[in-house]
């Protein structure tokens, strides 16, 4: 269960969180955001222990085990200025990498645009979703905590790790994600992109490495360089430099 005592314990947000909805079960936190902040219930975190139906990115499914899993969405209004915009894909990620490193003395990395990785197994990912010309940016993370290796589908198992089986030891949740709300509001507050930028790429899997991409409808090869000021990927092809936002692949 989670303890949502625990996790107000540790929380210093000012503004992100205001209101915390915890539900024991639920098809899936994004879905019941949207729900709420659709009845204007904003600074809301809605977190479940059971996540029944989750959502990932590319219509993927979210796999999480009850118990064991990071599942929780909250709302960033208003937040970023118009040209700092893209920049929220960057600090989220960012946010985790160094709440995990704080609590848990431990190396997360991060593939485009927003993966989590320990070596090479995904350990979460994010959701963004996006409306009202981007006033409204509700965030969704997806977080392997308590996991061990049979608890994930076949098809993912070889793939993907949990922070549990990195330590060798259970982890606390409520901190868990108190440090990554509290990182989060810190980054805000002290938005500096040229920071932000150079962290994300310091802990990126793949920069200046070989990547698959989709460019006008084919999917072909790239070397990963930066993130430009935008937020957005910058890809050398052909000797050019393109600028991206889809998704890649490893080679
Ligand atoms: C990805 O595909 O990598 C993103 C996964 C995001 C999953 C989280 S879990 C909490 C929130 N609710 C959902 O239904 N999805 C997101």
């Amino acid at each position: 269960m989670f303890f949502t005592n625990l996790f107000q314990s540790n929380l210093k947000s000012q503004f992100i969180i205001k209101k915390i909805e915890y539900y024991p079960a639920t098809e899936s936190t994004m879905s019941d955001l949207w729900e709420l902040i659709n009845k204007d219930n904003s600074h809301v975190l809605v977190i479940t222990d059971n996540q029944k139906n989750g959502k990932g990115r590319l219509n993927n499914k979210w796999h999480s085990k009850p118990g064991c899993s990071l599942t929780c969405s909250f709302s960033l209004n208003k937040v970023f200025l118009n040209e700092q915009f893209n920049l929220h894909a960057i600090l989220i990620p960012v946010a985790i990498i160094r709440a995990i490193k704080k609590l848990l003395n431990l190396e997360i990395k991060v593939k485009w645009p927003n993966d989590l990785f320990y070596e090479n197994k995904k350990v979460g990912g994010i959701l963004i979703e996006s409306k009202n010309k981007q006033q409204v940016l509700n965030i969704g993370i997806g977080l392997n905590v308590n996991e061990d290796n049979n608890d994930f589908p076949n098809e993912i198992k070889n793939k993907t790790t949990s922070l549990k089986i990195i330590k060798g030891h259970p982890i606390q949740r409520e901190p868990l994600l108190a440090f990554i709300i509290n990182e989060i509001e810190q980054k805000i507050k002290s938005l500096d992109s040229k920071k932000l930028i150079n962290i994300w790429q310091e802990n990126c899997i793949h920069i200046n490495e070989n990547i698959c991409f989709k460019y006008q409808n084919k999917m072909i090869s790239g070397i990963f360089k930066k993130i430009n000021l935008k937020g957005q990927a910058v890809i050398e092809y052909e000797n050019k430099h393109i600028t991206y936002d889809g998704p890649i692949d490893f080679i």
